[in-house]
Formats: structure tokens, sequence, C-alpha cells
């Protein structure tokens, strides 16, 4: 599907970016991947990397509309990753937030619509379902952007839809990095929040695979959810450093004990599939088809039971200290 296409990724130099342009290089020979993004550094050093003929590096940053629009000139398929994810950054510098993560989609769209890019993909977070924080605020208005901008997409037929997980294991900035630091550092403790606190956990990989499957799945307008297991924050900690003691630190602001991935009050809308959850739209499309409960590849889904959630505590599938510790092994975290 990615055969001669050209695929622009926002974000393209952050985690999931550089994990998705390997993934694509290994099983697909694109025309052209161009990386969207504001560091000149961060490219630099990913340039030493991927530097196949295919690659393109380009400046930009997603609120500017026009420099989004001229890197859209003949691309297919967009995946939308660039985000201000820290939640604790966002709680202190909200407009900032705001203008990455909602003015930044909105431009993502418009400039997609006029450069008549066939597919669109925006990655969302459990954090925006029912947010309570507001990086999870900005995700779910730009969720909510991406599924609308199918109604106004008319007969240009740009598909827009939206992939929300939870967890990424050992990405920057999160919990299994932070833990190896203090470790290098020999800590006396891990600080854990809440002793109770769980979390969705998925690698990267799984992330890039689930994306790239679901570009055959689409056909605009549905949030693509994966079943994926949950994990015990304590269990994280037993798995890692099984002989250094776990000190409770007391809940961040913004932070939720246990997360959602399918909110309860959207069961009414929300189809189970083999191995995913599809939120359907709120909203009804006008010029193209309100059934998403089967899909492009074929695939049938069954309405949930109303009230039923997601979420990361009564998860069916959790991971024990073994297999946590042989996940990491395998990540080589
Ligand atoms: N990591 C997780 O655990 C997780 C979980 C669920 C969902 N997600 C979602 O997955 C997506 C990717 O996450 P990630 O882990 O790859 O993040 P990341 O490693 O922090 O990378 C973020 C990327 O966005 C770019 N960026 C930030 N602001 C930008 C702007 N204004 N314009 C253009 N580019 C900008 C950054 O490069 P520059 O700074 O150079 O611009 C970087 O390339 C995000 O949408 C996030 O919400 C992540």
């Amino acid at each position: 599907m990615f055969d001669n296409k050209t695929i622009l990724i926002t974000g393209g130099t952050g985690s999931f970016g550089k994990k998705y342009t390997e993934t694509l290089l290994r099983l697909y020979r694109p025309k052209k991947i161009i990386i969207f993004s504001r560091d000149e550094l961060k490219q630099f050093e990913m340039q030493q990397t991927y530097n196949d003929s295919c690659m393109r590096y380009f400046i930009g940053d997603v609120r500017d509309k026009e420099r989004l629009n001229m890197a859209m000139r003949g691309v297919d398929y967009v995946i939308h990753a660039a985000a201000l994810k820290q939640v604790p950054a966002a709680e202190y510098n909200p407009m900032e937030c705001i203008k990455t993560n909602i003015n930044g989609a909105e431009n993502v769209i418009h400039a997609a619509l006029h450069n008549q890019v066939k597919k669109v993909i925006a990655l969302s977070t459990d954090k925006a379902a029912s947010p309570i924080n507001l990086y999870g605020a900005t995700k779910l208005a730009s969720d909510k952007l991406f599924v609308a901008a199918n109604n106004i997409s008319g007969s240009q037929d740009t598909q827009f839809s939206v992939v929300r997980y939870g967890n990424v294991v050992g990405s920057r900035g999160s919990v299994v990095p932070f833990f190896k630091k203090l470790i290098a550092e020999q800590t006396d403790h891990l600080p854990i929040t809440h002793l109770e606190m769980t979390r969705f956990w998925i690698t990267l990989q799984q992330g890039v695979d689930f994306v790239l499957k679901n570009f055959a799945r689409m056909s605009g307008g549905e949030i693509f959810i994966p079943k994926i297991p949950s994990i015990k924050l304590t269990e994280l900690a037993k798995a890692i450093a099984p002989d250094i003691p776990i000190k409770e630190i007391g809940i961040r602001p913004g932070e939720k004990l246990h997360e959602v991935m399918c909110p309860q009050d959207d069961s009414y809308h929300t189809f189970e599939f083999e191995d995913h959850f599809v939120i359907g739209p709120t909203i009804r499309f006008y010029s193209r088809s309100n059934d998403f409960s089967t899909n492009q590849l074929g695939e049938t889904g069954k309405p949930v039971e109303h009230g039923f959630e997601y979420n990361s505590l009564t998860n069916e599938d959790f991971l024990n200290v073994e297999q946590i510790a042989q996940l990491n092994e395998s990540l080589g975290i």
C-alpha cells in the first residue's frame, strides 16, 4: 500500500516517527518519506541513520499553515504525530499546548484537503478519553477535528481517522527511562505516585504496526483502539529493580489512577473487532457511509454492551512481573 507512495510524518523525528520510518523502509519501497518537524538538530541526527534516497527532511511547525501546505504537495498519506505531550508542561503552558495540538491539527486538516491527500491518520492517546488534564483535552479536541473533517472533505474524498493508544514502553520522558536513570544514580528507592496505579502498555513497534494496518482498514471517521495489556506500576518497578524499595509519593495534578481508552459514554457507538475497538463518530456523515461495523478489509465488529468501558484496571489482560521483565529484555531496555 505504501509502495511508490509519498508519505509525510509530522513529528517524524520523535520516537514514533523514527520507528514508523524504519518500518516503512523495511517493508515497502516508498517514493518519498517526508519528515516534518521543527528542530534541525533532531533532523540532522535522524539523517545519520535514515538517509535513503527517498528521505526528505522538512523543517516546519504545525502551527504554520503555509509551511504545511507547501510540505504536503503531492503527498498521498499523512501520519500526524507532532504534539506537545508532557502533562505538567501542558498545565503550566496551556496556550502553547493548544496552539500545537489543536491549531496544529486544524492546519494539518486544511493542508491535507488543499493538497488532496488520500488518507490521514492522527495519533491520539488514552489521556484524550474523558480527559482530566489539558494535554488530554487538547488531544480530544484534535480527535474531534479529525473526525469532523470527513464531512468537509466533500468531493475531494480525503479520509481522516484517529489511532488512540496508551503508554509506549520506554518512550522519551516516560517512566522506564526515568527509573533507569534513578537506578544509574544509585537511588535508594523508586518513586510511584500511587501503589494501585495501572496503565495500558504498548511497544512502539506494536503502535507502528497498528497504524500501518489501519491505513488499509479505515473509511474515515473512526477512532481505532488496539487491544493491549495493562500493567501495575508496582509490578513494573519490581520487574526493573526487584531489590530497590518502592516509595509512594502521591498522585500528581492531572494524573489518573487508571486510564480509559473507550469511555462508557461512547459505548453506544463502539464496536469490538478481534484485536481492536472502533469508536464511531457521534455525528452523521452526509456524503459517506455511517456504518462502522465493517471495515475496508472486510473485518466485522460487533457493538459493545451499553455501559462498556475499556479501562486499564478492568482490562482482562495484565502483564505480570516476569512478563514485564521479559518484554523489557526483548526491547533492550
Ligand atoms: N509516547 C507515548 O507514550 C504516547 C502514547 C500515546 C500517544 N502518543 C502520541 O503519539 C504521538 C507521537 O509521540 P512520540 O512519543 O513520538 O513523541 P515525541 O518523541 O515527543 O516526538 C514529538 C515529535 O513532534 C515534533 N513536534 C513537536 N512540536 C511540533 C510542532 N509544533 N511542529 C512540528 N513538529 C513538532 C517533535 O520534533 P521538534 O521538537 O523538532 O519539532 C518530535 O519530532 C503524539 O501525538 C502523542 O500524543 C504518545
